[in-house]
């Protein structure tokens, strides 16, 4: 009876100590479309199962990922099983049987509750996205180094606003090995992007390997390195090019797997027909002159650099070279460039003055599009679908691709109502490699200022478009420049936490987004990346 009151009171007290528990924060990000707070917690502990129900063949790669990903994570081994391994402590993932057209192709439902924790989704996707959203329920735990990790009863329906959520990262201007890409994988994963945007190619360096033209990685992926870059003194015959490296069909492979199971697509860009120093540096034959070029060293590009549009080996380079990319990629759409294409000297070269004459162009600007035109007829032989930045868009164009646009809003109108598909990545908003505050407090970067809460104003629905022309609105995605980002640490301090507002940009509804709000759920990102290793700004 004695010991029957005692425990009593210890129920009691324990009773009291939970009831003046704060509840913990749900700090997501993305901001879900719908979560809905209820009382008290599930807590994942070393007894928790992890459960899939539906995911054999290909879909469980996805289980394999949350398994993994669980036990980095929280440090835990799980228990295995699937719905009928369900009894307590467990969290389920389950493919729905039969759509739920509320969610689309990537969202999830979720219900914490005491017991357990059930997701459903209509594809791994989604359920893949249901599991960062649990693990980032744990952040607050995570930080305070618990072993075990109150996950707050909640229920949650979340989608996507946007189909394409993309993050670019430029290898060219400074190369990044596959330990980093895997690392930037993994980052944008946890932020529930969909597209890695691998910029390969450009005068810096060329950073792909392709068999039938070898010399592209011998010759063109090498440069002098400089201890600080330099526009005015270009390279000496005598200066070794040490600095580069490139991606193996190997490597490439790899990557392309590793993205796979995190449910993120890789859009290769190889560059047509400007930015090519890399190319030319290695096969002079493909220019309209004999200037001496060189792989390019310093931050801004030689601009005269341009393939001869009126060479056929030319346009047999670029299909020879996007035959092995389209191999070694799997997702339809293979970025072909287009930006920043100066054509003056393709208005002195007698080849490229008679191509214009021979197809009756109005100008080089007609030709440019010709060019892009053939490369992209090419892909879509090859089953591809072309992107090209904006600088392509004019009210006559012929090109079929989707549109990157970089320039502004107002082009990324003008494509839609044409017809094309278009992703936003507007300088005003979207350039991670311009400063993030004052530039005489930071370190060196491009110039122009995006601050966080700049970042976080961007929309990529333009306004003023039909329900038509909008729905050619794919979504949006930041760029990583890397003339001034030559180490992975200042690529991640670039990116953070500034990939958190591009991340509710493109996912979470407009109406609701909320700086304060998200300011706040931003400072646990930003504790928690930094208490991974990345380096977050502060
Ligand atoms: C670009 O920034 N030139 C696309
Ligand atoms: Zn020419």
């Amino acid at each position: 009876m004695k010991n029957h009151k005692v425990l009593m009171l210890l129920a009691c007290c324990s009773m009291l100590i939970c009831s003046c528990q704060k509840p913990k924060p749900i700090v997501l990000i993305p901001e879900p479309v719908q979560c809905t707070p209820k009382s008290g917690n599930f807590t994942i502990d070393s007894d928790t199962y992890l459960c899939f129900e539906n995911l054999s063949g290909q879909a469980s790669e996805t289980s394999k990922a949350i398994h993994n990903s669980y036990k980095k994570m929280f440090k835990l081994r799980p228990n295995l099983g699937d719905k009928s391994s369900c009894h307590r402590n467990y969290i389920l993932f389950e493919l729905n049987d039969k759509e739920d057209k509320a969610i689309g192709a990537e969202g999830y439902t979720l219900v914490v509750k005491r017991g357990h924790i059930i997701a459903k989704a209509n594809t791994p996707a989604g359920l893949f996205y249901a599991f960062q959203t649990i693990c980032q329920m744990a952040y607050p735990d995570l930080l305070a180094d618990s072993k075990t990790f109150s996950i707050p009863c909640a229920k949650i329906t979340d989608y996507p606003r946007f189909a394409y959520r993309g993050t670019h990262l430029d290898v060219s201007r400074h190369f990044f090995d596959v330990k980093f890409i895997k690392r930037y994988i993994d980052l944008l994963a946890s932020y529930k992007i969909n597209k890695f945007h691998w910029h390969l190619t450009d005068d810096h360096g060329w950073r792909i390997q392709i068999d039938r033209y070898p010399a592209l990685t011998k010759v063109g992926a090498w440069r002098p390195e400089r201890s600080s870059w330099d526009t005015l003194h270009p390279v000496l015959p005598e200066e070794p090019a040490t600095y580069g490296g490139y991606y193996t069909k190997e490597q490439i492979r790899d990557i392309v797997r590793y993205a796979a199971a995190r449910h993120i697509d890789i859009i290769p860009e190889i560059e047509i027909p400007g930015h090519c120093s890399a190319i030319l540096a290695t096969y002079p034959q493909y220019a309209c002159d004999d200037y001496p070029y060189t792989v390019a060293v310093g931050p801004y590009w030689p601009p005269k650099a341009i393939m001869c549009a009126g060479n056929d080996d030319v346009l047999t380079f670029y299909k020879n070279v996007l035959d092995e990319v389209a191999e070694l990629f799997p997702y339809p759409y293979i970025h072909i460039g287009g930006d920043e294409a100066f054509n003056d000297n393709w208005q002195v070269c007698p080849k490229c003055q008679k191509r214009i004459a021979d197809k009756g162009l109005a100008d080089e600007t007609a030709l440019q599009q010709w060019l892009m035109n053939e490369i992209e007829q090419h892909l879509k032989q090859l089953g591809k679908k072309a992107i090209m930045w904006d600088d392509i868009v004019s009210d006559d164009m012929v090109n079929q691709c989707a549109v990157m646009c970089w320039q502004g809003i107002d082009v990324a109108k003008t494509a839609a109502k044409h017809g094309n598909e278009v992703i936003l990545c507007p300088t005003s908003h979207c350039y991670f490699n311009f400063y993030q505050e004052d530039p005489e407090k930071e370190p060196l970067a491009m110039t122009g200022l995006i601050t966080l809460e700049k970042a976080y104003e961007f929309d990529p629905m333009p306004q003023g478009l039909t329900k038509e022309q909008e729905k050619k609105i794919l979504g949006g995605q930041c760029n990583l420049w890397s003339e001034f980002i030559n180490t992975p640490e200042q690529a991640e301090y670039m990116l953070l936490p500034r990939l958190c507002a591009l991340s509710e940009c493109v996912w979470s509804p407009a109406n609701k987004k909320d700086f304060k709000n998200f300011s706040q759920r931003v400072s646990y990102h930003q504790q928690f990346l930094s208490k991974n290793g990345y380096n977050c700004r502060k």
